[in-house]
C-alpha cells in the first residue's frame, strides 16, 4: 500500500458518478503543507463546484459521503470553502511501519503490470573529451534504470555511444599527419585527444576565417541601424523607444562579443609558430576530414583498421569513469553497430512514401514541422537520425520494449520529435517513445560549464576535484569529534571517494532535470541542505547511535516490539517513512529523480527534528527506547535504499 496513490484511487471511485474528467481533480489530492490540516488534502471542490454549478462545500460533502477511507483514515473534515482534510489513523501507521520493519523492500510493492523499458543513456561521442553533460545523462539514466528495476519492470540499459562519427575522420586525419609516435605508444588516449583537439582547432580556424567577413558586416550593420534609431528617437526617447534601443544595444553587444571571441582565436592561432604553419599547410582540412570519415564508412581498409585500433582505448577511457560512477550497461550498441543497416531503412522510408528526394537528399517531411528530417545527404552519407531509426527498429525486434527512454540533452528535442514521428509512421505505434531531456550545466559565470581548456581528462578531473574536497571535509569532520578521530587514513580515502562521487551525482539528480543548473563544489558538498553529504551524514549518524548503544539490529527488527507514535515528531517521522512509495511513484510519473531526492531531504529533516526532540538511547522507558531505535533503523534503511536507487552509496562513518 502506498498512501497517496491509494488515497487517489479511493477518491477516483468516489468521484466516478459525480464528475467526468477526474484526473485533473485527482491532481489536487496532495500531502497537506501544514499538519493543522491533516496529512492529506483534497482541494478539488472549488473547480468541481464551478463545473457542476453547485456550492463547493456541498460538493465536498457529497464526495466525503461517497468516500470510503475509514480503514486507514479518520472521518474526513471539510474546512473553509470546501477543502477536504484527511488524517491517517495512528494504528494504521503503526501497523504499516511494523510491516516495513519486517520487509526487505520496506513495504514498497512491485508494480502490478511490469513493463519492458529500454533506457538509452550516457552515450558520449568517444574519442572526444567527455564533458559534464555526459554526467547528467549517465547519472539520471542510471537512476531510472535502478528505480524502474526496483519497481519490478524489466529494464535494459543501452549505451548508444557515438563511435562512428566525424570525430573519427578527425583523429584519422590527425594520425596520418600529426602523430607523435612515442606519445601514442606511451598513452594512446591522450595522444588521440591531442590529435582531436589539434585538428578541431585547425578546422575551426578555417571555418572562422570564412565566417569573419559576414560577422564583421553584421556588426557594422547593427551599429549603423542603432545609430539611425537613436537619431530617430531623438534626445528624450519615450519608454517604448528606450526599450527598443536597449534591445538593439544588447543584440549589438552580443555580436561584438562573438566577433571578439572569433578574432581573438584567429589571432591566437596566427601568433603560434606551429599552428600558423599548420593552417597554411592544411588549407582544406575540413573537407579532408569529411573524406576520411566517408572512407571509413564505405569500408576503406586502412581507415577501418585505424578505427579498430583506436576504439578499445576510447572505450577504456569511458569505462574508467563508469567504474568510478558505479554505472554499468546491459548493452553498448553504438552507432557503428548499425552502420550496415542504414541503407535498408532509407529504402523502406522511400518505398512506403514516408521519405522523398529533395535537392538530391532523402528527407522525411513531417506535418507541422518546418524543417524536414534528412536521412541521406546528397553525397550519400547517412545521418544521426538514420542511425536512430535503425536503432529503434533493432530494439523493437530484439527487445520488444513497451517504452524506450532517451536521456539526452534538451538541445536535441527537435531531433527526437522528428525521430518519434517518423518511427510512428514506420509502424512503431504501441511503444512509448520519450525524450527524457535535461538542461545545461552552467559555470558560475552563467555560461555552459567547461573544464579547463587543454585538460585531456576533463570529466575525470571533475571527479578528482570532488573527491579531493570531500577528503578535506571527512578529515575535518573526523578530527572534530569530541572523543577524537575514529577513522584510520585508508578508510578516510575510501569514504572520501564515496562522499565526493555521491555529492556530484546527487547535485545533478536533485535538480529539476529540465532546468539548467549552476555547478558548484561548495554547494554539492555542503553538510546542510539538500545534498548527498547531508543524507550520508544522517545515515552515518544513525549507525553511530547503534554502535554507541551496542544495539543488535537484527534482534531489534525481529523483536516485534511496538512502534509508538506518541509525540508529533515521532508521528511525523513515521508517516514520512511510509511516504517512500509515494515518492518513488511521483518520481517515475515523469521520470524525475529529483522527486526522490526531495523526499529524502524531507525525511532527513523529519529525522533531525525527531532526533532533537526525542532522546533515543536515553529514552524514558525501555519500550520507548526500542520504538525509537526502530524508527531510527527504518529511517536509515529508507535513506540507504533511496540513495541506492539513485546510484549513491552510504558510508557507515564520516
Ligand atoms: N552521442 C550523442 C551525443 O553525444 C547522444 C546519443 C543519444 N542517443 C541517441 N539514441 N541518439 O550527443
Amino acid at each position: 500500500m502506498s498512501l497517496l496513490p491509494d488515497l487517489k484511487e479511493r477518491f477516483r471511485r468516489a468521484l466516478a458518478d459525480v464528475a467526468d474528467d477526474t484526473q485533473s481533480l485527482l491532481d489536487l489530492v496532495r500531502p497537506s503543507g501544514d499538519p493543522k490540516f491533516g496529512d492529506y488534502q483534497a482541494n478539488f471542490a472549488m473547480p468541481l463546484g464551478k463545473r457542476l454549478g453547485r456550492p463547493p462545500r456541498d460538493v465536498a460533502a457529497e464526495i466525503v459521503a461517497r468516500l470510503e477511507v475509514d480503514d486507514f483514515c479518520h472521518e474526513p473534515e471539510i474546512a473553509g470553502p470546501g477543502f477536504i482534510n484527511l488524517r491517517v489513523k495512528d494504528d494504521w501507521l503503526v501497523e504499516k511501519l511494523a510491516a516495513a520493519v519486517r520487509d526487505e523492500r520496506l513495504g514498497i510493492p512491485t508494480v502490478a503490470g511490469p513493463r519492458r523499458f529500454v533506457i538509452d543513456y550516457s552515450a558520449p561521442n568517444v574519442a572526444k573529451p567527455m564533458h559534464v553533460g555526459h554526467i547528467r545523462s549517465t547519472v539520471i539514466g542510471n537512476a531510472l534504470v535502478r528505480i524502474l528495476g526496483f519497481l519490478g519492470h524489466r529494464v535494459i540499459g543501452d549505451n548508444h555511444i557515438g563511435d562512428w562519427g566525424t570525430q573519427f575522420g578527425m583523429i584519422i586525419y590527425g594520425y596520418k599527419h600529426f602523430l607523435d609516435e612515442p606519445a601514442y605508444r606511451e598513452n594512446p588516449v591522450q595522444e588521440l585527444a591531442r590529435l582531436y583537439r589539434l585538428v578541431r582547432r585547425l578546422m575551426d580556424y578555417h571555418e572562422g576565417r570564412k565566417k569573419l567577413p559576414a560577422l564583421e558586416e553584421k556588426v557594422a550593420r547593427q551599429e549603423a541601424w542603432l545609430e539611425e534609431q537613436r537619431n530617430a528617437a531623438g534626445r528624450e526617447p519615450d519608454k517604448k523607444a528606450r526599450k527598443a534601443l536597449q534591445k538593439l544595444e544588447n543584440g549589438l553587444e552580443e555580436s561584438r562579443d562573438e566577433l571578439d571571441a572569433l578574432s581573438g582565436e584567429l589571432a591566437a592561432v596566427e601568433a603560434d609558430a606551429l599552428l600558423s604553419k599548420l593552417v597554411v599547410e592544411h588549407p582544406a582540412i575540413g573537407s579532408a576530414v569529411l573524406a576520411e570519415t566517408a572512407k571509413l564508412h564505405v569500408g576503406n581498409e586502412e581507415n577501418l583498421r585505424l578505427w579498430r585500433e583506436f576504439l578499445p582505448a576510447c572505450e577504456e577511457e569511458i569505462d574508467r569513469i563508469y567504474r568510478r560512477l558505479g554505472v554499468s550497461f546491459d548493452h553498448t550498441l553504438g552507432e557503428s553497430f548499425y552502420s550496415d543497416r542504414l541503407g535498408a531503412i532509407v529504402d523502406e522510408l522511400l518505398e512506403q512514401g514516408i521519405a522523398r528526394e529533395s535537392d538530391g537528399a532523402i528527407c522525411v517531411f513531417l506535418e507541422g514541422r518546418e524543417v524536414p528530417m534528412i536521412v541521406r545527404k546528397q553525397d550519400g552519407a547517412f545521418l544521426y537520425a538514420t542511425t536512430d531509426l535503425a536503432t529503434i527498429r533493432y530494439r523493437m525486434e530484439q527487445f520488444r520494449p513497451d517504452a524506450i527512454l532517451y536521456v539526452v540533452d534538451h538541445r536535441q528535442s527537435l531531433h527526437f520529435d522528428q525521430l518519434f514521428a517518423t518511427a510512428r509512421r514506420l509502424g512503431y505505434r504501441d511503444v512509448e517513445l520519450q525524450h527524457v531531456s535535461f538542461g545545461t550545466v552552467l559555470g558560475t559565470d552563467g555560461r555552459p560549464f567547461r573544464t579547463r581548456a587543454g585538460d585531456t581528462v576533463g570529466l575525470e578531473g571533475l571527479l578528482d576535484e570532488a573527491v579531493r574536497r570531500a577528503a578535506e571535509i571527512v578529515a575535518a569532520n573526523d578530527d572534530a569529534k569530541p572523543t577524537g578521530p575514529e577513522i584510520p587514513p585508508p578508510d578516510r580515502a575510501r569514504i572520501a571517494e564515496r562522499v565526493g562521487i555521491a555529492a556530484l551525482k546527487y547535485a545533478d539528480l536533485s535538480q529539476n532535470r529540465t532546468s539548467d543548473y549552476v555547478f558548484s563544489y561548495d554547494k554539492m558538498l555542503a553538510m546542510q541542505g539538500n545534498t548527498a553529504t547531508y543524507m550520508q551524514y544522517a545515515y552515518a549518524r544513525v549507525r553511530s547511535i547503534f554502535r554507541k548503544g551496542g544495539v543488535d539490529v537484527e534482534a531489534l527488527r525481529s523483536s516485534g516490539a511496538p512502534i509508538l507514535l506518541d509525540s508529533p515528531a515521532e508521528r511525523a517521522l513515521g508517516l514520512e517513512v511510509l511516504r517512500f512509495a509515494e515518492a518513488i511513484d511521483l518520481a517515475m510519473m515523469d521520470y524525475r529523480p529529483n522527486q526522490l531526492t526531495a523526499y529524502l531531504f524531507d525525511l532527513a529533516n523529519r529525522y533531525s527534528t525527531f532526533f532533537e526532540e526525542c532522546p533515543v538511547l536515553k529514552a524514558e522507558t525501555d519500550e520507548i527506547r526500542q520504538s525509537r531505535l526502530m524508527l531510527c533503523d527504518l529511517t536509515a534503511r529508507t535513506i540507504r535504499k533511496g540513495l541506492e536507487l539513485l546510484g549513491i552509496e552510504v558510508v557507515e562513518k564520516m
